[in-house]
This record gives C-alpha cells, structure tokens and sequence, in this order.
C-alpha cells in the first residue's frame, strides 16, 4: 500500500520501520522535507521511505496517519489539499501539557473533531493506546499487544485493521468512532502506568479470550 504519515516522530518513525518491512511505500509529510535528520533515517531506512510536504506526501496515498502531536494536527490535515474520500487514522492524544488527562474532556474525541474538521475524510482512531516502541518492535511479549480500531466505514476498516496488524498488533474493533472517546482515555492509563507508576515504556496490553 501507498501510506502517508504525517509527522516523522516517535510514532511516525515507528510506523515506518514496521510498515517498510512488509512492504509498504512511506511518504513521510513534515514541514520541513530536507531535514538532516529526517533525511538520514530516510537514506538508512529503505527506499521505500521518502520525506515530502504534506500535500505532496498525500497524493496518492491510500492511507494518511496523522501523527503528529494534537495542537498541530488540525494545520497537518488543513495543508494537505483534497482529503476527500481519503482514509485517516488519527494516532493523535489531545493532551494536556502536563500529561494530567485530556483537554477536550470525555464527552468528545480528539478523533471526532478531526473527522468534523476533515470533512468527507474517513478517519480513524489507532495506535494512540502504546507507546511508540511497541509500534515498532514487540519482540520479548508472551502474545501480540492489543490495538483497538474505532471508526465508520466496514470496508475502509478493514484496511485499517490490516495495517494493525501489519505493525505487529493483534487488531481489535472497538467499534463507531465516537469509541475513540474510550481509546483516548486508555492511552492515559498507558501514560499513567508508564511514567505516575514508575513502570516505564517496555509494556503494553493484551486481550484474551477464554477458551470455550
Ligand atoms: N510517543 C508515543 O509513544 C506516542 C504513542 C501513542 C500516541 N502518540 C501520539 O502521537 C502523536 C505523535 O507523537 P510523537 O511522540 O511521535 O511526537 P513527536 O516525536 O514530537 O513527533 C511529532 C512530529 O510531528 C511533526 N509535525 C508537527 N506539526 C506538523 C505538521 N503541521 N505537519 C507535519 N508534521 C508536523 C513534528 O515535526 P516538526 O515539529 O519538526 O515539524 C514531529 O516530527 C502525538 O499526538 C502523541 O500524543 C505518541
């Protein structure tokens, strides 16, 4: 698949080596496409991975991640041109600054104002509930993490559900995308876990079903 990650952070940059290693093409959105750094993670990486503009990056892609952090990623989505028709997947958190919890609060999402924002896209939420490692390498977990998917569209969630496990997760639907007003939340637990409880970044979390 043609995917578009938009931010080539933490998450961006894991998504990528997860993602290049079955065979998918990375077009890396940023704002500033000659990045020295950026540019060489790109040469190291794979050729299949490149760095563009956010419209650029877009064209094209069957997929658009938005990873960037929450108070950028209206202006992300805003200059990428025609998001119509596109499939989103929003890793975003809308998180206070000092990790205290959420600042649009529990009765919306981070992902439903992205999708009222990006009107005529089909946006989802993922890969907001671990920590970036775990996108990228899950080796040394007893079962695959758990990666729950909310969002609208049957068939354009399956896709998504494909690239989750693509990265590694065992892909769950969560349902609607108003559930990204649980998954948001959760990625909470995550950070409360990691850094209020000392327990650091190397966990994640599973889901089991009983044995019939
Ligand atoms: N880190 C984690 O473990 C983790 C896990 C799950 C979810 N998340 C969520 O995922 C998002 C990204 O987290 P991160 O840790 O990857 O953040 P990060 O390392 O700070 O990376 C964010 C990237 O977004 C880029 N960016 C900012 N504005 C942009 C724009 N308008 N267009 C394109 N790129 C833009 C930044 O690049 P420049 O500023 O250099 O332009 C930066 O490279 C956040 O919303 C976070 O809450 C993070």
């Amino acid at each position: 698949m043609h995917l578009a990650i938009l931010g080539a952070g933490n998450v961006g940059r894991a998504l990528a080596t997860a993602w290049m290693k079955k065979g998918h093409v990375i077009r890396f959105g940023v704002r500033n496409p000659q990045d020295a750094d950026l540019a060489a993670f790109v040469r190291e990486a794979s050729p299949r991975i490149s760095a563009h503009d956010n419209a650029s990056a877009v064209a094209g892609a069957d997929v658009v991640v938005l990873a960037t952090p929450w108070s950028s990623a209206r202006a992300a989505l805003a200059s990428c041109g025609e998001l119509d028709g596109k499939t989103i997947i929003d890793c975003t958190n809308p998180l206070r600054s000092d990790l205290s919890g959420l600042e649009i609060g529990l009765t919306t999402s981070g992902a439903e104002q992205l999708a009222a924002a990006a009107r005529g896209a089909f946006v989802f939420k993922a890969f907001n509930q671990t920590g970036a490692e775990n996108m990228q390498d899950q080796r040394g977990y007893a079962a695959p993490l758990a990666m729950f998917v909310a969002g609208d569209d049957a068939p354009r969630k399956a896709t998504v559900l494909q690239l989750v496990r693509d990265a590694g997760f065992a892909a769950i639907d969560a349902g609607p995308l108003t559930a990204a007003r649980l998954l948001e939340p959760l990625a909470m637990l995550w950070i409360h876990l990691a850094f209020r409880m000392g327990r650091g970044r190397d966990f994640g979390l599973a889901l089991l079903d009983r044995k019939k």
